[in-house]
């Protein structure tokens, strides 16, 4: 397991994104419900979120529930939408105390419980002006729905066709202050983004590993962005002798 000494500490990716997958088949493989695994999941995401602290990660983007998510049975999409609830209610402060800043991405659909949705405002409130670092939680997100309700924003301002750029779409999406994601983490061994981030994901480093997330620590993060520090990020352009290397920024500008 990697230890942050084998880290080059000046290069540690400005924005992670993860993709928490694997807890069902973790509970079930346990002869647990995979609610258990939801629940088990909880310890993974805070081990993480000290870790990435720790290195001076500045964005750290979770994926919690997808829009595709609700197809699940009633019972497990209940138990998530109150797991939710729950983490939100126990872990703000503690988050709150270590300077992050809470912010939520996914549509704010009927769907949504009305008293989960009052949670996140109050967490992004209670933490709007912390800087240490960005916790973006994806709930009822969905990459496409993201593009979808972009576009619908680029209509309703009434810009003419000629005019819309790349620029005037990432604007748009639900926060436009967030940096493209530099690492990309998927857990469990499914190889997939599952409509997480489509447009923001369009030159990070995916980074795949079979733990479920559950078993997930900060060491398998840093293993990641060992993984990650060996990648040579070209942007399209021609290697040159490795000066793009794992750089967090594509040079542009
Ligand atoms: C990820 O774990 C958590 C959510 C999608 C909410 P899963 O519940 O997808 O677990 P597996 O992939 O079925 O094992
Ligand atoms: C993606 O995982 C969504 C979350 C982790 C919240 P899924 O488990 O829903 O993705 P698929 O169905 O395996 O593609
Ligand atoms: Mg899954």
């Amino acid at each position: 397991m990697v230890i942050t000494a084998e880290l080059d500490l000046e290069r540690v990716p400005s924005h992670i994104a993860c993709v928490m997958d694997g807890n069902g088949r973790w509970a079930q493989s346990r002869g647990l419900p995979r609610t258990e695994g939801h629940r088990a999941g909880e310890e993974a995401l805070f081990d993480v979120v000290e870790g990435a602290l720790d290195i001076g990660v500045e964005w750290l983007t979770v994926y919690a529930f997808s829009t595709e998510n609700w197809r699940r049975p009633a019972a497990e999409v209940r138990f998530l939408l109150e797991f939710n609830e729950d983490i939100l209610l126990r872990r703000r402060d503690e988050l709150h105390e270590r300077g992050v800043r809470i912010r939520f991405v996914g549509r704010r659909d009927r769907r949504v419980p009305k008293r989960l949705l009052g949670l996140m405002d109050d967490a992004t409130e209670l933490t709007r002006h912390n800087r240490r670092m960005t916790f973006t939680i994806a709930f009822n997100y969905g990459g496409r729905a993201e593009i979808v309700d972009a576009v619908r924003a680029v209509v309703d301002a009434g810009i003419s066709a000629d005019r819309i750029t790349e620029s005037t779409i990432a604007r748009r999406l639900y926060d436009p202050e967030m940096p493209e994601p530099d690492l990309m983490i998927r857990t469990s061994g499914e190889f997939r983004t599952s409509n997480f981030l489509l447009w923001e994901l369009a030159y990070s480093e995916l980074y795949f590993t079979d733990t479920a997330w559950p078993d997930f620590r900060r060491g398998d993060l840093y293993e990641a962005i060992r993984a990650y520090q060996e990648r040579e990020r070209r942007f399209g352009r021609v290697s040159a002798n490795g000066a793009f290397k794992a750089s967090t920024t594509n040079g542009d500008g």
